[in-house]
């Protein structure tokens, strides 16, 4: 594991920005999965900065989306779509047919999985994923003590990503299921990130990165991974 600690949010972003447009520019046709999730968003500035600046082609790459809240579509404020559309593929002017989304509307989900599971085998797989980092340790909506199938799959929430999701919506939303890219396909990313920030990810930093691997805590899967970043800020770095 290479572990970057930053001195703050703007630093973290900039940090794990150039792991991503070095990524990018050596291997350009390559699959990237990126969080969505309130971490990631000064990554997305950084990223289409360094394109302005002629830095990096974020057109040359794909992208497959991590999750997405069953029920909610691009419309809804906080939809995993929306988030990213608005933050990152749309400014950053990414073609369309680069980026495969899972439709959260949909009424078969088992086909929104396999139509992900298709997309990923047909780019030859994961070539980098960024990972943001759930207060309960969660990495995409691969909870606590979850499924460990391989591809992709549907999961009931847990009561901590329920509870924390009220910070991305703009109304009472009920979700009770996500859909999600499992972590044994995140796993086989040839490059994985994890980023965090703020004195309120410090606990589970600790436990991700340091304690015994556990279900319990999913990111703590990761320690294993044969290439692993992490950048974390002065804060959330505070317990490790
Ligand atoms: C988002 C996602 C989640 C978040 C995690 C951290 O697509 O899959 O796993 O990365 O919950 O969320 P933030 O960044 O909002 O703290």
């Amino acid at each position: 594991m290479q572990l970057f600690i930053e001195e703050d949010y703007e630093a973290m972003s900039k940090k794990a920005a150039e792991c991503i447009a070095c990524f990018i520019n050596q291997n350009p046709g390559a699959l990237l999965c990126l969080a969505g999730g309130n971490t990631p968003l000064g990554v997305f500035e950084h990223l289409i900065q360094m394109q302005q600046d002629g830095k990096v082609e974020l057109n040359s790459v794909y992208y497959a989306e991590l999750d997405e809240w069953v029920g909610l579509g691009y419309e809804e404020v906080g939809s995993c779509k929306q988030l990213l559309a608005d933050n990152f593929y749309n400014k950053a002017q990414i073609q369309w047919e680069r980026v495969h989304y899972f439709d959260g509307l949909a009424t078969d989900m088992e086909a929104e999985c396999r139509l992900m599971e298709r997309w990923l085998a047909d780019h030859g797989g994961l070539g980098l994923t960024l990972l943001g980092i759930g207060m309960n340790g969660h990495i995409g909506f691969n909870e606590p003590n979850g499924s460990d199938a391989r591809g992709c799959f549907t999961v009931q929430l847990d009561e901590i990503t329920k509870e924390v999701s009220a910070k991305y919506f703009n109304k009472v939303l009920p979700v009770e299921t996500g859909i999600t890219i499992g972590w044994k396909e995140l796993y086989s990313s040839k490059e994985v990130i994890f980023i965090a920030n703020g004195k309120q990810k410090a606990p589970i930093i600790q436990k991700s990165l340091y304690e015994a691997p556990t279900a319990t805590v999913p990111a703590s899967l990761f320690q294993t991974h044969p290439s692993l970043t992490v950048v974390l800020d002065q804060e959330a770095a505070c317990k490790v």
